[in-house]
């Protein structure tokens, strides 16, 4: 099938992008309101995208239903200027599935989530205890596209559980942290336990060797 991008719905538009933009890593931001109280909400439109600086964009589209009102995760970063991005891991699944949820404002996902959070190095927001990997993140520009807000993030810092780190790199040991990515729309997700390929690159010298 072909499709003309100006003739699909907002809706449709959505279904198809991410159904093959996949599968992506999910990030459980915690932010805080300028009350102080704290939010945690999944997305999924996120990746990193340059390492010197560390940036990271994630996309928030604005609250369904019509006229431009943020969601709580871009409308606290505008805010506060930070946040904590918290890897999701097959473990958290299910609570971050919870975080999705629409609460009515006084209602806390963290803790609906049965989550808690233990304070971050650099920032006043803190990671979920639950997490065995979070970023510290300060805004470093949020862009207003239509309905959506592309937040920027710089990394400050990073809390990695020390079973999941060699040293050596430091490299992450990714075969063992067990991420999930985000498939489609439908609640489809996939795992990463078991399910590494080992591709090495190929250098010039070995492609020619090879022919
Ligand atoms: C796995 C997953 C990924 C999601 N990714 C996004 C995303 O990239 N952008 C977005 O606007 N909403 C995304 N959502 C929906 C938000 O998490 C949801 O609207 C949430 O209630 C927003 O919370 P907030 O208003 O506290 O920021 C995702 C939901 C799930 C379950």
């Amino acid at each position: 099938m072909d499709f003309e991008l100006e003739k699909l719905t907002a809706r449709e538009t959505y279904n198809l992008m991410i159904g093959l933009i996949a599968p992506r890593p999910i990030a459980l931001v915690t932010s805080r309101n300028e009350d102080g109280g704290l939010n945690a909400a999944p997305f999924s439109a996120y990746n990193y995208l340059c390492t010197d600086p560390p940036i990271v964009g994630i996309g928030a589209m604005d609250r369904p239903g019509g006229g431009f009102i943020p969601k709580d995760t871009a409308r606290n970063i505008r805010r506060t200027g930070e946040f904590v991005i918290n890897v999701v891991t097959e473990d958290l699944m299910h609570q971050m599935n919870i975080c999705a949820t629409d609460f009515p404002p006084d209602v806390s996902e963290i803790d609906m989530a049965g989550l808690t959070t233990l304070p971050s190095k650099h920032i006043s927001v803190p990671r979920l205890a639950q997490a065995h990997a979070a970023m510290e993140c300060v805004e470093f520009t949020t862009l207003e596209i239509g309905r959506s807000r592309i937040i920027l993030g710089k990394i400050v810092a990073m809390y990695i559980e020390d079973r999941f780190v060699d040293p050596a790199g430091p490299y992450v040991l990714s075969e063992d942290l067990h991420a999930v990515g985000r498939m489609n729309g439908q609640g489809a997700y996939v795992k990463t336990r078991d399910a590494f390929i080992h591709l090495p690159r190929i250098s010039y010298e070995d492609w020619q060797k090879s022919k």
